[in-house]
């Protein structure tokens, strides 16, 4: 299994369906890319999850994204529960892609409103959700091991993705 290499990266990445054997690949960038990464087994359980996606140019897993929809009085309420891009990858449009094409698929499920949680210091990732629309709704006191606070933001996204 290869990681993305850290030359540059030309054109545009795929973005298809998470398969089993994508998996060691998203685990190492889920451990470059967090302080409390997901353990391998809670990546296993979404393979075949509509909203489980993976970027990769001609080398390698680029990024990935893990969404899912749970019912919620009749309209599904959407969550991007996990996203990362290999560390070398970053910039480039990748996590932009992703999260687009997750939502995408949300959309499709019929959800139209769509939460995630994301840490208080993470400015790269809230300014990429604030781009698609999410707005900070409440915040969860010492969420993280470290003691830092989550943001829960929220994004409709009925007609507009
Ligand atoms: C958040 C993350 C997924 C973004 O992926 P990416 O492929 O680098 O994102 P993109 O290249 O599509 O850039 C999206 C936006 O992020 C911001 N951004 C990207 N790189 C940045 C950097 N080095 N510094 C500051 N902001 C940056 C910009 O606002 C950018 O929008 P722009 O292209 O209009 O400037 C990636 O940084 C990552 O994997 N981080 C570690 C894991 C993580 O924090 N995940 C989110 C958990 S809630």
């Amino acid at each position: 299994m290869t990681t993305p290499a850290s030359e540059s990266s030309p054109g545009t990445p795929t973005v298809r369906q998470a398969v089993k054997a994508d998996l060691l690949a998203i685990f190492r960038i889920e451990k470059a890319s967090f302080p409390q990464p997901w353990p391998f087994a809670a990546f296993e359980r979404y393979v075949g999850e509509p909203g489980f996606l993976v970027a990769e140019f001609g080398r390698g897993i680029a990024g990935y994204v893990v969404a899912d929809s749970v019912p919620n009085h009749g309209k599904p309420l959407g969550h991007i529960k996990d996203i990362a891009v290999h560390p070398d990858q970053r910039g480039q449009g990748v996590g932009t892609l992703l999260l687009e094409r997750a939502l995408g698929v949300l959309a499709a499920q019929g959800v139209a409103s769509v939460k995630l949680e994301v840490r208080e210091s993470n400015d790269t990732a809230r300014s990429l959700y604030e781009t698609f629309g999410f707005d900070h709704a409440r915040t969860i006191p010492r969420y993280y091991d470290n003691g830092e606070d989550a943001l829960v933001m929220l994004a409709d996204i009925d007609g507009n993705n």
